[in-house]
């Protein structure tokens, strides 16, 4: 049997010049994917393509804000690649911090527009063309523990992420009956340039932060850690996952530490 979990398939990833998307193009390529890096900093999806090798990648610019370039990448997949078996919607930004009671309602449109707009659209377009050409796909979201827990990350992001999850669930509803699969991956926080704030902060100190909030001790959350996760997604080994979040959060999502103090 192929140690290959991907070989011949043809997906799309988007936020793929950078971070998770970096590393889950990189993986699943080794998997034996053919990836088109669907991004905005072209110079940076080159890169991913370079270091992938031309053969098995591609740099489309799609903007997710963007319908018609969200519709010309998938065309583009399937023209190039002759079909299109994943879709891994993955871009998103961190939006601004800051008191609901000031929030700046066109930063809030923002965020939304990228990660639930912007993902709404990726779905759609990916599907369509599943359903037209009867594949029986492989859907990705990326969430974060902010899908589903209020203050880990900034208001609109949260927001944005809680709308995500509802946008998985209603499209492993629908598209079940066409055999595709719809799944959310959501990573607790780790040291990626978004994080950083595009390298103004040290990845060091970001993971640091992060080892001493994590609930699972011993081990920094990397992109590795999430991509991996989204492979498994991705791959036949997940036959029967659909409408799934799978939290790659080390269990901090769904504990407290309100009896810290106490003895037990
Ligand atoms: N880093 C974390 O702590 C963390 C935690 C949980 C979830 N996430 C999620 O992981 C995903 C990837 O983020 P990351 O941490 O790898 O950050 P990142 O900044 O390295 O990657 C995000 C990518 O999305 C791209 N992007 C942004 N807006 C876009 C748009 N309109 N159209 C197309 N591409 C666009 C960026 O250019 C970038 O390459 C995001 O959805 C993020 O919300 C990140």
């Amino acid at each position: 049997m192929s140690k290959l979990r991907l070989e011949g398939k043809v997906a799309i990833i988007t936020g793929a010049a950078s971070g998770i998307g970096e590393a889950a193009a990189k993986l699943f390529a080794e998997h034996g994917a053919f990836v088109v890096i669907a991004d905005i900093q072209d110079e940076l999806g080159n890169q991913v393509v370079a270091s992938i090798g031309p053969e098995r990648a591609s740099y489309r610019r799609c903007d997710v804000t963007n319908e018609k370039q969200v519709e010309e990448t998938v065309a583009y997949a399937i023209e190039k690649y002759g079909k299109l078996d994943i879709m891994y919607s993955n871009a998103g930004i961190i939006g601004p911090l800051g008191s609901i009671l000031d929030m700046d309602m066109s930063q809030f449109d923002k965020t939304i527009a990228v990660n639930l707009r912007g993902s709404a659209t990726v779905v759609k377009h990916a599907a369509r063309a599943m359903v037209a050409n009867k594949i029986r796909g492989s859907i990705i979201c990326t969430g974060s523990v902010a899908s589903t827990v209020g203050g880990s990350g900034p208001h609109s992001y949260t927001v944005s992420k809680h709308g995500l999850l509802g946008l998985v669930h209603s499209a492993a509803y629908e598209f079940g009956k066409h055999g595709i699969r719809v799944n959310c991956v959501s990573p607790f926080g780790l040291a990626t340039p978004m994080s950083t704030g595009a390298g103004c902060v040290d990845p060091k100190a970001i993971d640091a932060m992060n080892e001493k909030i994590a609930n699972l001790k011993g081990i920094v959350l990397q992109t590795n850690h999430v991509a991996g996760v989204a492979l498994f997604l991705a791959s036949d080994e997940s036959a029967y996952v659909s409408g799934h979040n799978l939290v790659v959060d080390g269990g901090v999502s769904v504990v407290t530490s309100i009896l810290s103090t106490v003895k037990m």
